[in-house]
């Protein structure tokens, strides 16, 4: 069999597991909160990454920065709500059981962390050498309660704002997630 031939069958095969995964109650579903866990870490993980550059910017390696936006851009969006899918009764998840009622907030909170991954995706592909002085906020600029609010409207206002201001909105969004759909 030719190479990519096996390798797009193989990536289908993880697909259709994925899919039926989600919607496979216990004890499978011990297995899917210990990945989604497992994910959320690995985000926390990249956060931190991208935090630390924009601490001391003398640390930025695009390549790095790049590949924490594009950890969580892959682990966000339609890949995070399917790991929610369906009620996973384990005593390990925090998981609130109200993401089943409320599934369009919370999958439109799991879109919203994958745009400002994106948009930092890009920053770091515009930005190939140092941190330039556009991915930086400027002093006072308008955070969180500004005019913006912590939504941003399209995509073009995403990609215009520095990826610092993005960054920060991103944060907002683990945090508003948090705030409404785990438990403490
Ligand atoms: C759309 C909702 C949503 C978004 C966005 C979100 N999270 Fe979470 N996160 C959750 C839920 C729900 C849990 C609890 C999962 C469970 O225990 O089954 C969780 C759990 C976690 C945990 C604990 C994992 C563990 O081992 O128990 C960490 C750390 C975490 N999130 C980090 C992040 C970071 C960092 C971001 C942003 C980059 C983020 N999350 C964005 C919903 C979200």
């Amino acid at each position: 069999m030719k190479q990519t031939a096996y390798v797009k069958k193989i990536g289908l095969l993880s697909i259709v597991g994925a899919v039926l995964m989600a919607g496979v109650p216990s004890p499978a579903a011990e297995d899917l909160v210990s990945r989604r866990q497992a994910d959320m870490k690995a985000m926390a993980a990249a956060a931190k990454t991208i935090s630390g550059m924009f601490k001391d910017p003398t640390t930025y390696k695009a390549n790095e920065f790049k590949w924490a936006a594009d950890t969580i851009r892959d682990k966000s969006g339609s890949v995070l709500s399917a790991h929610f899918a369906s009620q996973a009764a384990s005593p390990q998840s925090k998981a609130g059981s109200n993401i089943l009622e409320e599934r369009d907030r919370f999958d439109r909170i799991a879109n919203d962390l994958r745009d400002y991954a994106i948009a930092l995706d890009a920053a770091a592909q515009n930005n190939p050498g140092q941190m330039s002085a556009s991915m930086r906020m400027k002093p006072g600029e308008a955070m969180g309660g500004g005019p913006l609010g912590s939504r941003v409207r399209n995509e073009q206002e995403l990609l215009a704002m520095p990826a610092e201001h993005a960054f920060h909105l991103m944060l907002q969004t683990c945090t508003t997630c948090h705030a409404k759909f785990r438990m403490e």
